[in-house]
């Protein structure tokens, strides 16, 4: 049986349409919840796919959105099923959630072509559940819109705002500088997260909550509606009537996550000054989808693009301002006026990308700069060549120190995190400001997970001296809530042999980043020198999901996917299960 509205036959009918053994079968255990037997009879199955967990306190909040959502299908005429896959608490999970992001992928791919579901609708949040939901969703490619579970409210502290994540950094280098006291530590903690959400910076949280909205996979105004705020549940309310349609239409992902949006999102990472972290999710979608993504579009793409928005990291506002002030249409219709926008880009709620924010206002140029009169100018991601980074390395020169961008220094090398972490506290480290700290062994392969440990600690003598930043390299990402000369995701990484792994105490580096250059100042003949004595790392598991992810996971400039799970195989399955 069809749908009434559409003339496809509705994929859940290989399920629910059956007037035999298998049919009675798979209605007949769904019915023990109290659902009629016209449930079953062409009206379309929604997936409420769900990261809900106490253990991610940023989706803590989610069984209440996938309510509303709930509701939204039902007043739309679908069939709303509810489901959990893996949650990724950025938090509480060691060694980091990246090394999980596609394990979390694998699961939702599979969850979605398994059952019996027409269309589904992500619930995301914390920052690695988004690229892991959206990347499994893609390689099963069923009609899908994305819903982000909003930013906490402002944090507020002694009279000031204070943001998740980059308060945390600043406030515990005034600890260890003893400008403030322990009491007021814990006292800023409560302050800080204080109403339901995810970071309320400009995070990788927000960011990939901003390229749900970019990319038109969610609805306009998805990426900074506060958790808290009741036009959240609105939206998610939305979100679930407009997928039924969606269902009737057969928009499937792949019609939405074409080239131009992806495009589109990589200039609104410019202009939202957003999280580095972006740059290997968006790899990672779009090498679901089949869209051919390089790191050099985004060095192209961004640099005409200035960051518009004033948020933390980078600035001094944060994601409920930004709500207030116009939220993402605004930046993006400022974008498809300067013409960086696609601005005919598909978006779920069936508009062009155009339509949608032609006439977004902005409340308030103060948070919202004109494209004219920018936050800071020409500040999209700069990718970085040279023979330390063969494949690439990334930097947010919008979080950076100008007088930093071009540098020459004496590197000062951390084989280990742990190395690392014992020595910026060692007063006899010989460092000084004009230094360059490099710490390998913590990309995909190396930490393992590529853990956001990029943005080192300054050694505790030179914070004491004043020092606020210093040019830092590493194979690892850093936290989008993060600041600083910080070039990360040096690809390849030390542990599979890369360059980076030859740097030794009191080499040379440069860098430029007008030049988009990092380079070494070794000969070739001294490097192959070193690389004839260079011992590998003893891998981190033998068995496991960690030795499958060790055995497959592709390098920062690919997105870090497992190589195998590259592509989509869509959603058939044609055999029954008994
Ligand atoms: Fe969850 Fe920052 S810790 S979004
Ligand atoms: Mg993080």
């Amino acid at each position: 049986m069809s749908d009434s509205s559409s003339g496809k036959k509705l994929r859940s009918q290989a399920w629910f349409g059956r007037q035999d053994k298998m049919g009675f079968y798979y209605r007949s255990f769904l019915k023990n919840g109290g659902t009629p037997q016209d449930q079953f009879e062409g009206k379309p199955v929604i997936g409420i796919c769900n990261t809900w967990s106490e253990l991610t306190p940023c989706n803590a909040h989610f069984r209440d959105i996938a309510q509303h959502v709930r509701y939204g299908v039902l007043e739309a005429g679908g069939y709303p099923l509810e489901f959990p896959v893996s949650s990724l608490g950025e938090v509480t999970m060691r060694p980091t959630a990246m090394l999980y992001r596609n394990l979390a992928a694998m699961d939702v791919e599979e969850a979605v072509r398994a059952h019996p579901l027409d269309g589904v609708v992500l619930l995301m949040g914390c920052d690695k559940t988004t690229p892991a939901l959206l990347m499994g969703a893609a390689s099963a490619d069923l009609p899908t819109i994305g819903v982000s579970g909003g930013p906490q409210l402002n944090g507020h502290y002694h009279g000031r705002t204070i943001g998740s994540g980059t308060n945390i950094i600043s406030m515990s280098e005034q600890l260890r500088a003893g400008e403030i006291t322990l009491e007021e530590f814990h006292e800023a903690e409560s302050a800080m997260n204080r109403s339901s959400g995810h970071c309320m910076t400009m995070g990788t949280a927000s960011t990939m909550a901003s390229m749900v909205e970019a990319l038109g996979i969610g609805l306009p105004g998805n990426a900074a509606i506060p958790a808290s705020d009741a036009r959240r549940n609105e939206l998610a309310r939305m979100a679930g009537r407009r997928i039924v349609q969606m269902v009737r239409d057969d928009l499937t992902m792949s019609r939405i996550l074409v080239r131009e949006a992806f495009e589109n999102a990589i200039r609104t990472l410019a202009a939202i000054g957003g999280s580095t972290n972006a740059v290997v999710h968006l790899l990672a979608i779009a090498g679901r989808v089949g869209v051919p993504l390089t790191l050099d579009d985004f060095d192209r793409l961004g640099r005409e693009v200035h960051c518009l928005v004033d948020l933390m990291p980078s600035g001094r506002f944060l994601m409920e301002d930004f709500y207030y002030a116009g939220g993402l249409p605004a930046v993006l219709r400022s974008l498809g006026e300067q013409g960086l926008l696609n601005r005919d880009a598909p978006t779920v709620n069936g508009r062009t990308m155009w339509e949608n924010v032609r006439n977004a206002p902005c409340w308030n140029a103060d948070v919202i700069t004109p494209f004219q009169a920018p936050f800071k100018p020409d500040a999209g991601i700069a990718i970085l060549r040279g023979n330390l980074c063969p494949d690439g390395a990334v930097i947010k020169p919008s979080a950076a120190s100008p007088e930093l961008m071009r540098h020459t220094g004496r590197a000062v090398v951390f084989e280990t995190v742990e190395e690392m972490r014992a020595a910026v506290n060692d007063e006899a480290l010989d460092i000084d400001a004009s230094c360059i700290m490099v710490l390998k062994n913590c990309g995909p392969k190396g930490y393992p997970g590529m853990a956001e440990v990029g943005n080192m600690p300054l050694p505790a003598k030179l914070l004491r001296q004043g020092v606020r930043d210093m040019v830092r390299i590493s194979d690892a990402r850093m936290s989008g809530t993060a600041y600083g000369t910080v070039v990360l995701h040096v690809a390849p990484e030390a542990t599979v042999g890369g360059p980076l792994a030859l740097v030794r105490n009191g080499d040379t580096i440069t860098l430029d980043v007008d030049k988009r250059l990092l380079h070494l100042h070794v000969s070739d003949e001294e490097l192959a020198e070193r690389r004839a004595s260079w011992v590998p790392p003893t891998p981190h598991a033998e068995r496991g999901y960690v030795k499958m992810y060790l055995d497959h996971v592709l390098q920062a400039d690919r997105g870090a996917d497992l190589d195998f799970l590259v592509g989509c195989s869509g959603a058939p399955v044609p055999r029954d299960n008994h």
